[in-house]
């Protein structure tokens, strides 16, 4: 497996299989390595952490980084390249591209409203990797639901720009015990870690509630008795991420949550 950090390097990949990650690889990420294998043998992990989508410096600056062992994870889970670029080399002065952000990633009020300039800053990172890597394929993780709408949503809108370019989807990696996994979750203690368990639980129980006021109405009584701060919990479009008007049909309906715990924020969602 190859380490790059050139734009040259990358571009002998054209037509590969993307991945891109922010490191800390975990074995969600590896899941969407190993999905990717199974459609192409020229796999490129981006290992970036891209300072435009954090709206909060010290989240920057305790982000995990752990590039020795993220190599090993992904030449395991079948890369055949990961690209770790520079910032200058993503961002080689102020006019990157920003594509128009599409309504999903403003209208719903959730991550959107929750982390101001955050769906900008992933838009303006996937982009520019899309343009110097001419990728056939990249996947994102379902665990970040609102991410993968927003990126879907942006290809599809710009596809004269990126010919050809297929989004897959990955499931969810979680524990044995329900907690998604999330570079994130090496910054809980032990106790925080089993008050984070909050999230699956309540999604489990709204998968069963019975119609979007009974799941909201307990998702918020699980994330309570967890003893954890509610951004929101609410169960919305799939597609568009704003609320299911009574008329439509329930398989579209996602429950999605971001709670904190302490100085840690935490998102998880799942189909109801
Ligand atoms: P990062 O948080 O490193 O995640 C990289 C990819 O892994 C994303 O597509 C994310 O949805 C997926 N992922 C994370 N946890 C997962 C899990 N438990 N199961 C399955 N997939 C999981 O998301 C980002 O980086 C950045 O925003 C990025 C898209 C790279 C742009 O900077």
């Amino acid at each position: 497996m190859d380490c790059i950090t050139s734009i040259k390097e990358l571009q002998s990949h054209e037509g590969c299989g993307l991945v891109p990650t922010m490191g800390a690889l975990h074995r969600g990420h590896c899941s969407l390595i190993e999905q990717m294998r199974t459609h192409t043998d020229d796999v490129v992990v981006s290992i970036f952490v891209n300072p435009a989508q954090f709206n909060d410096p010290a989240d920057l600056d305790r982000y995990p980084r752990t590039l020795e062992a993220d190599l090993v994870a992904a030449e395991a889970a079948g890369a055949t390249a990961v690209f770790v670029p520079e910032v200058e080399t993503i961002y080689p002065d102020e006019g990157t591209w920003l594509p128009p952000l599409p309504d999903v990633a403003t209208n719903p009020q959730l991550e959107d409203a929750c982390r101001p300039g955050h769906f900008a800053g992933v838009c303006k990172v996937v982009a520019r990797l899309f343009d110097l890597a001419k990728p056939s394929l990249s996947i994102f993780g379902e665990k970040d639901w609102q991410q993968l709408a927003v990126l879907e949503s942006m290809v599809t809108a710009h596809a004269d720009r990126w010919p050809g370019l297929r989004i897959l989807r990955g499931p969810t990696v979680r524990e044995e015990d329900g907690l998604a996994m999330s570079s994130r979750n090496v910054l809980l203690g032990e106790e925080e870690r089993e008050r984070g368990l909050g999230l699956s639980r309540a999604l489990k129980a709204a998968a069963v509630a019975g119609g979007v006021a009974k799941a909201e109405t307990a998702m918020h009584e699980i994330l309570v008795e967890h003893e954890l701060a509610i951004e929101y919990a609410v169960v919305r479009d799939a597609t568009t991420l704003e609320p299911i008007r009574s008329s439509e049909e329930e398989p579209s309906a996602r429950a999605l949550i971001a709670a904190r715990l302490g100085a840690v924020r935490l998102i998880d969602n799942r189909g109801t």
